[in-house]
Order: structure tokens, then C-alpha cells, then sequence
């Protein structure tokens, strides 16, 4: 049976949360919800709260809590108990972790580890631009930036390496919006890390070793 594990997947865009997500939701056996990737979802099939994030996602701006908090809150409540998950890209700013401990305490549930994934500003410019995301899946890959332009205009689009998917660049990895993604981390998201430090949950990561480093690292903090 899988350990139950509630963990927070912390980290700048570009940092590796999804990519990391990914691997530690095979290794751990527990569920992975992404904010961004619900969000793209409904974006892609134009439900009005596809349409109503899409203006907010687009220029790198948290989308509103109202819009937020209950559809994340609903994907971790439907969560059997005692099952465990893993949040990527939630909580971004306090009243979203204030909200999600408050739930949790309700079930008598609580985080057990808030894993902040830490990569410099030119690391994180670098790999956004060179990031290709699967239309069907959502998984990221990575192509250098000087086959990058070759990439975007192949025809037939290249494939997701998991599941065959077509590739493509988020409209958040123009470096307009990564600038702002980046500016609104640093404002409202980072100094959510300071609540986790409290409460002595929080467990920082250095981002630059390769995925496979960094997913070693990762599993350490969480005592694997
Ligand atoms: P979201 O989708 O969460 O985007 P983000 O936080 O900006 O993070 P990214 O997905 O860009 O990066 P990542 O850390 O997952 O990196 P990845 O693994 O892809 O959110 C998008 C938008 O949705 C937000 O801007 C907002 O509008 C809205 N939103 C979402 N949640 C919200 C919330 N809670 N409240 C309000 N609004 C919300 O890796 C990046 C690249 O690097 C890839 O190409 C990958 O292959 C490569 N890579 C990964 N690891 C390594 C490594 N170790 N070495 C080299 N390359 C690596
Ligand atoms: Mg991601």
C-alpha cells in the first residue's frame, strides 16, 4: 500500500515542480494535482472558468481565489483520506495555505512536508524558454533554446515523450509573462515560505543538480 504523504511542491516557475511531481507520483503512489494544469485544462476546453482564468494566466498573474480555492480544495477533498497527495503550483499566496490547513484540520488531516524547489533567476529564464508541454498530459520537456525555434514550427509537432501527445509552448513562456510569473512569485508567493518555517514543515532544495539529482534530494527530505 502506498505511504500516505501530504506534501506541498514549492518553487519560481521554471524551478521543476512539475517535472519532479511527476516522478515522485510513481515513487510515492500518490495522486498529483496541479493548479496550472487544471487550470489549462478548462482553458483548453473553454468551460467559463477556463474562460474567466484565461486573461489572468496569460500575463502571468495569479488567477483570483474565488476562482482558485474551491475547484483545488474539491480535488484534494475527493481525495480518499488516508491516500495522501501531492500539490504543485498551490498554495501561492497565505490565504490559500491558511485555507488548505484549515480543510485539512477539519479531517484532522495535516501537511506533512512543504518541499521548495530553489533555482536562480537566469536558470529559471533558461528553461522556460526552452520548455515544450504536452497538449494531452501536460508533461514538460525540455529543448535547447537553439533548437527551439526549429521545434515550435515542425510539422508534424514533436511527441510527448510519456504518451505520444502533441508538443507545445505555454502562452505563459513568452518572456513577458515569465517575467511577471517571476515578479508575482517574489511577491506574493515567496514569503509563504515563512509560514511553512513556523511551522517546521518546510524543507528547501537546492533546483540545479539534474532531475534525477534533484529527485534524490527530494526523496531524502521526505525520509526515503
Ligand atoms: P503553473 O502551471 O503552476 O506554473 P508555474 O508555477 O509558473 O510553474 P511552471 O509550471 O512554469 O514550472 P515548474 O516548476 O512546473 O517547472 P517544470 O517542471 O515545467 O501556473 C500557471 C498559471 O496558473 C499561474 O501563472 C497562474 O496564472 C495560474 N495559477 C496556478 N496555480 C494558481 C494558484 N494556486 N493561485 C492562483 N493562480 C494560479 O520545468 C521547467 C523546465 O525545466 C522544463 O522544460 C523541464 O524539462 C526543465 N527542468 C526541470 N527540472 C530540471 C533540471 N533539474 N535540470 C534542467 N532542466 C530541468
Ligand atoms: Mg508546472
Amino acid at each position: 500500500m502506498a505511504e500516505e504523504f501530504r506534501i506541498v511542491l514549492f518553487g519560481p516557475p521554471g524551478a521543476g515542480k512539475g517535472t519532479q511531481a511527476q516522478l515522485l507520483a510513481e515513487q510515492l503512489g500518490i495522486p498529483h494535482i496541479s493548479s496550472g494544469d487544471l487550470f489549462r485544462h478548462h482553458l483548453r476546453a473553454e468551460t467559463p472558468l477556463g474562460l474567466r482564468a484565461a486573461d489572468y494566466m496569460r500575463q502571468g498573474l495569479l488567477v483570483p481565489d474565488d476562482l482558485t480555492i474551491d475547484i483545488i480544495l474539491e480535488r484534494v477533498m475527493a481525495i480518499n483520506s488516508e491516500e495522501g497527495f501531492m500539490l504543485d503550483g498551490f498554495p501561492r499566496n497565505r490565504h490559500q495555505a491558511e485555507v488548505l490547513d484549515d480543510a485539512l484540520e477539519r479531517r484532522s488531516r495535516a501537511l506533512d512536508k512543504v518541499v521548495c524547489i530553489d533555482v536562480p533567476e537566469g536558470e529559471l529564464l533558461r528553461r522556460l524558454a526552452g520548455r515544450f508541454s504536452c497538449r494531452e498530459c501536460q508533461a514538460p520537456h525540455s529543448i535547447p533554446q537553439d533548437a527551439s525555434a526549429e521545434v515550435a514550427d515542425a510539422s508534424p509537432f514533436p511527441q510527448c515523450d510519456h504518451c505520444g501527445g502533441e508538443l507545445y509552448q505555454r502562452e505563459d513562456d513568452r518572456p513577458e509573462a515569465i517575467r511577471k510569473r517571476i515578479e508575482v512569485y517574489q511577491a506574493e508567493t515567496l514569503p509563504v515560505l515563512g509560514y511553512y518555517r513556523d511551522r517546521r514543515i518546510l524543507a528547501e532544495v537546492p533546483g540545479t543538480d539534474s532531475v534525477e539529482g534533484v529527485n534524490q534530494k527530494v526523496l531524502t527530505v521526505l525520509g526515503r
